[in-house]
């Protein structure tokens, strides 16, 4: 069966669906599909109070007047009840767009400057400019302004994913700082003057963007050592519909979403949370739930395309499915247009943390196809 790979291959290590537990600190953990669909559209859930806490105690070290806290605290996904509802309404209002394009001229142009490269690293030679130029237009933005925003994020993604305790006060409102004066500069606006669709517009550009680099850089490093299946994903222009599910389902970066129960609490399966309890859904570990996916730790891109939690579910579902099932076809055809791929010699650098498995560098080799020349 093509590319029909072991779980030894994998680099997620082995998320295993089990039981509704609860750790030691009260918390508890959900892993399988069913639990995590339930409670993640549970009426009683709601963003975990305890993450704003902390970026409350981290930002009043510092003076009122040096805060970017308040603006960074706008992210959509922070918010709960009625200004979440009208964040993401404004939030979707920006991504209402039909299609976007994947321009692959400067991947030729990149992956042209010789015909055999070694120890490319795909995320900044391919992967980043290629949603810049990608998304840019939906913003209004040139592609070096979305390129600026994007990387002047990268602190408060940081932040928000490696577990805020663990920050200095002084680091969290640099980065914040950081984000918010790259995009006041850029939108002409000082920060006490941005609008919804400022805040909007900011959280799109930094944060959400990094699970979709992760996923396409994860699944081109994949797919490097296995020629049979860069074949198949040439031969349907980019992959088919079932191939980019189960690298979805496969290859997700973003592991843990973080709720909390409120007012009588929820049911569970057999279990009840009660109102006020933090809960954790391991989103990864729910799309390798063998009851839903026989075998789930082998990548088998011939299996029938089934709804997957990647993207989460609930009212925070992402709202850039869309857009990131448009890109990541585009985005694998226009380098497989051109070359073949392979392992690099160094190594792949990823950082790991409470959150996410986070790739940084994806070091890969590349040979032009004759007919790319
Ligand atoms: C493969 C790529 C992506 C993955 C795996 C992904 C995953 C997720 C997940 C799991 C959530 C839910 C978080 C939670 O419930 O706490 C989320 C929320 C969100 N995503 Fe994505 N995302 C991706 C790409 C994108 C893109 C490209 C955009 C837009 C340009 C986007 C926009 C959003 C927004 C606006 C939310 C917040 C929704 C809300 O809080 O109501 N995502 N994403």
């Amino acid at each position: 069966m093509v590319g029909h790979i072991q779980e030894n291959e994998s680099f997620l290590g082995q998320p295993t669906a089990r039981e509704v537990r609860k750790a030691s600190d009260g918390t508890w953990i959900l892993s399988r599909y069913d639990d995590v669909l339930q409670a993640l559209g549970h009426p009683n859930a709601i963003v975990d109070g305890s993450i704003r806490q902390l970026m409350e105690r981290a930002s009043s070290a510092w003076p009122q007047r040096y805060s970017a806290w308040s603006n960074i605290c706008q992210l959509v996904l922070l918010q709960s009840g009625e200004p979440h509802r009208q964040l993401r309404k404004a939030t979707a209002r920006v991504l209402q767009v039909t299609s976007i394009h994947v321009d692959e001229n400067p991947l030729r142009e990149t992956l042209h400057t010789c015909r055999e490269v070694e120890d490319v690293d795909v995320i900044s030679a391919l992967v980043e400019p290629a949603i810049d130029r990608a998304m840019a237009p939906l913003f209004g933005f040139t592609t070096n302004e979305m390129t600026r925003i994007r990387e002047s994020g990268v602190g408060v993604y940081k932040n928000l994913t490696a577990g805020l305790a663990q920050i200095k006060p002084s680091i969290f409102e640099a980065d914040n700082t950081v984000l918010v004066d790259a995009f006041s500069d850029v939108v002409g606006r000082p920060a006490d003057a941005w609008t919804e669709q400022d805040y909007a517009i900011v959280f799109l550009c930094t944060v959400v963007l990094q699970p979709l680099s992760d996923l396409a850089a994860n699944t081109l490093a994949f797919i490097a050592p296995h020629p049979e299946l860069q074949e198949a994903a040439r031969a349907s222009r980019g992959g088919t519909t079932a191939f980019w599910s189960e690298a979805e389902r496969y290859f997700i970066s973003a592991r843990y979403i973080h709720r909390q129960s409120f007012g009588d609490g929820m049911s569970v399966g057999a279990n009840h949370i009660p109102g006020g309890a933090r809960f954790i859904c391991d989103i990864a570990a729910a799309n390798r739930d063998p009851s839903r996916w026989p075998n789930p730790d082998d990548f088998d891109p011939a299996r029938a395309p089934l709804s997957n939690l990647a993207f989460g579910a609930g009212p925070h579902r992402c709202l850039g499915v869309a857009l990131s099932r448009q890109f990541l076809p585009q985005f694998l055809w226009g380098v497989l247009r051109v070359a073949n791929v392979s392992p690099g010699k160094s190594p792949v650098k990823r950082r790991c943390t409470m959150a996410v498995e986070e790739p940084i560098e994806i070091p890969l080799a590349f040979k032009m196809l004759e007919v790319a020349r």
